[in-house]
């Protein structure tokens, strides 16, 4: 195998090649995922809904970051990981924002990180890439953001939010981030952004005219039954594969089927 770098992303959308990328939180399932061929694992803050049971993004931690990120470096050979700054680790200020990226890459051995925004955070980026750290975009849909946006619906249906985003996706390439990614935002947009920056494009929710395609592996597993956006393709139903197996084991030890005879020393 060859490790999948910065480069080769940019190199994939150079060939028209798509990029594929999915989340992980942990070794176990890190594994499966690298092994299965996935370019990009993102240890997404997703992980303080999925792995956590918070409603939103926000109260994950920087520690707990560094705790799932070094948990899937650990198991990937191949792919790419890169880690989401969480909520409250690097908006107050760029030197915030470099010791936290700094924390990540020296305590998770994750090869790059990804964070909400555009000029606003344009100073804490170009700090970041001066220390030589990778950096993903992130725009559209941005969870942590959550409180002053009020929903989760589709962001820049509107002209002005719509500049506002090819503008901040300009600026993220000219500062030198690796590929931004665009959550949940028109595919007309979306396509339009990866049709004027040479950087990957990675959609969730906008569509096909970008350069790659990411989910969250709990959902495309089919782990939940009650997460269901439009943009969602479930490729396989673990939620029923997994309960009635636990069901089944339930059932087995109850009725003294397990341990069968083979199954004890
Ligand atoms: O945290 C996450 O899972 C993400 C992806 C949805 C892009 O940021
Ligand atoms: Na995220």
């Amino acid at each position: 195998y060859k490790r999948i770098t910065v480069k080769s992303l940019i190199e994939m959308k150079a060939n028209g090649e798509k990029i594929s990328m999915l989340t992980a939180y942990d070794f176990t399932m890190a594994k499966i995922v690298d092994t299965a061929g996935i370019d990009v694992i993102l240890v997404g803050d997703s992980a303080s809904n999925v792995m956590a049971g918070h409603e939103t993004t926000l109260p994950i931690t920087l520690d707990q970051m560094i705790y799932h990120a070094a948990s899937v470096v650990r198991a990937v050979e191949r792919a790419l990981v890169v880690v989401d700054l969480p909520f409250g680790s690097y908006q107050s200020d760029p030197k915030e924002a470099l010791r936290s990226s700094i924390r990540i890459m020296k305590e998770s051995g994750g090869h790059a990180v990804k964070m909400e925004g555009g000029s606003e955070i344009k100073d804490s980026i170009k700090k970041i890439l001066n220390a030589g750290i990778p950096v993903m975009g992130h725009l559209g849909l941005t969870p942590q953001s959550i409180y002053k946006f009020g929903t989760y619906t589709v962001r820049a249906k509107e002209e002005a939010e719509a500049e506002k985003l090819i503008e901040d996706a300009k600026l993220l390439e000219r500062i030198g981030c690796f590929a931004v990614v665009l959550e949940k935002i028109p595919a007309h947009l979306a396509q339009k952004v990866a049709e004027s920056i040479s950087i990957p494009v990675i959609g969730i929710g906008a569509g096909g005219g970008v350069d790659g395609q990411v989910l969250v592996i709990h959902d495309m597993l089919g782990m939940n039954n009650e997460f269901s956006p439009r943009f969602l393709r479930r490729y396989a139903n673990l939620y029923d594969t997994m309960t009635s197996a636990i069901g089944q084991y339930v059932t087995d030890v109850k009725s003294k089927d397990f341990p069968n005879e083979k199954e004890q020393y």
